[in-house]
Formats: structure tokens, C-alpha cells, sequence
């Protein structure tokens, strides 16, 4: 049985190693803020954090992220798993009003906020190449980098 950290906290998990950790996470710990898209690691809508770098879950069995710390869109508001990089993405998102179907903002966030985290004052090209994995059918590409460029402005 294995045993994962997730949004600071453990569960052990009555599941085999080898599923996807999308399917733990979503079928038996019903953190539904994840989506599937594509199950092949082409669209970013199952994008989770592990060790605060962006990962797709529909292809990560629950094995490789034992021993590691998983963050997913719930988590990110709480104290114990959120960053100011993460309030800083949340508040931008508001502002600029991004969403629009909304399926595959989690896994946007997901993948800005491990962007701002690492690199605080991204460039037009930093944001193309750190996004450019996670795909949104309502092409809402402009307003996610402005909202990063706007999340970037309030982080020192
Ligand atoms: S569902 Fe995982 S990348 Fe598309
Ligand atoms: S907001 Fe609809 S798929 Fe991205």
C-alpha cells in the first residue's frame, strides 16, 4: 500500500503502485481538480506538482511519487503547500478574468506557479517554453501570460 505526501499531508493509499497518480488522486482521494485530457502527456490538463516541479500525472505511476512532496490545485491555497508565487498566480488569474471553459486551467496554474517559483521575473520566451506543454481548447494563451507577467509584478 503505498504512501504518498499530498498537499502536506499522508495517505495511504489502498491501490497498486503502478496506476497513474491522476487516478489516486482523483477516484480515491476525490481530488477532482486534476483532469484528464489526453492520458498520453500531451495537453498539461493533469499537471500536478512533485517537489514543486510540474508533472503529468496520467503518466506517473503512484510509485514514482512516494517519498516525494505532491501538490495538487487544492493544495495550493494552504499554508503548509502554498508559496507566494502560488497567491500571487491565484490573484492574477482573478484579475485578468483567464478562465474560460476552465478544464485545463488547474493544470495552467499548476505549471505557472512552479514557472514563478523558480523564476520570478519570467521573459515572454521563459513563459512560451515553461507553458508550452499545457494546451487550452479555448485559447486563452494571452491572457495566461499576462497574468503571469502580472502575478510576476508582485513578487520581489
Ligand atoms: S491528461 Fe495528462 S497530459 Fe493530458
Ligand atoms: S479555458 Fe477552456 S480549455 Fe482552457
Amino acid at each position: 500500500m503505498p504512501t504518498l505526501n499530498i498537499n502536506g499531508q499522508n495517505h495511504k493509499l489502498d491501490v497498486e503502485p503502478d496506476i497513474p497518480l491522476l487516478w489516486a488522486l482523483r477516484d480515491t482521494l476525490q481530488l477532482t481538480g486534476t483532469k484528464y485530457g489526453c492520458g498520453i502527456a500531451a495537453c498539461g490538463a493533469c499537471t500536478v506538482l512533485l517537489n514543486g516541479a510540474p508533472t503529468r500525472s496520467c503518466v506517473t505511476p503512484v510509485s514514482a511519487a512516494v517519498g516525494q512532496r505532491v501538490t495538487t490545485i487544492e493544495g495550493l491555497p494552504t499554508a503548509k503547500t502554498g508559496n507566494k508565487a502560488a497567491r500571487a498566480v491565484q490573484a492574477a488569474w482573478e484579475k485578468l478574468d483567464v478562465v474560460q471553459c476552465g478544464y485545463c486551467q488547474s493544470g495552467q496554474i499548476m505549471s505557472a506557479v512552479a514557472l514563478l517559483t523558480s523564476n520570478p521575473k519570467p521573459t515572454d520566451a521563459d513563459i512560451d517554453t515553461a507553458m508550452a506543454g499545457n494546451i487550452c481548447r479555448c485559447a486563452t494563451y494571452h491572457r495566461i501570460r499576462a497574468a503571469i507577467h502580472d502575478a510576476s509584478r508582485t513578487l520581489a
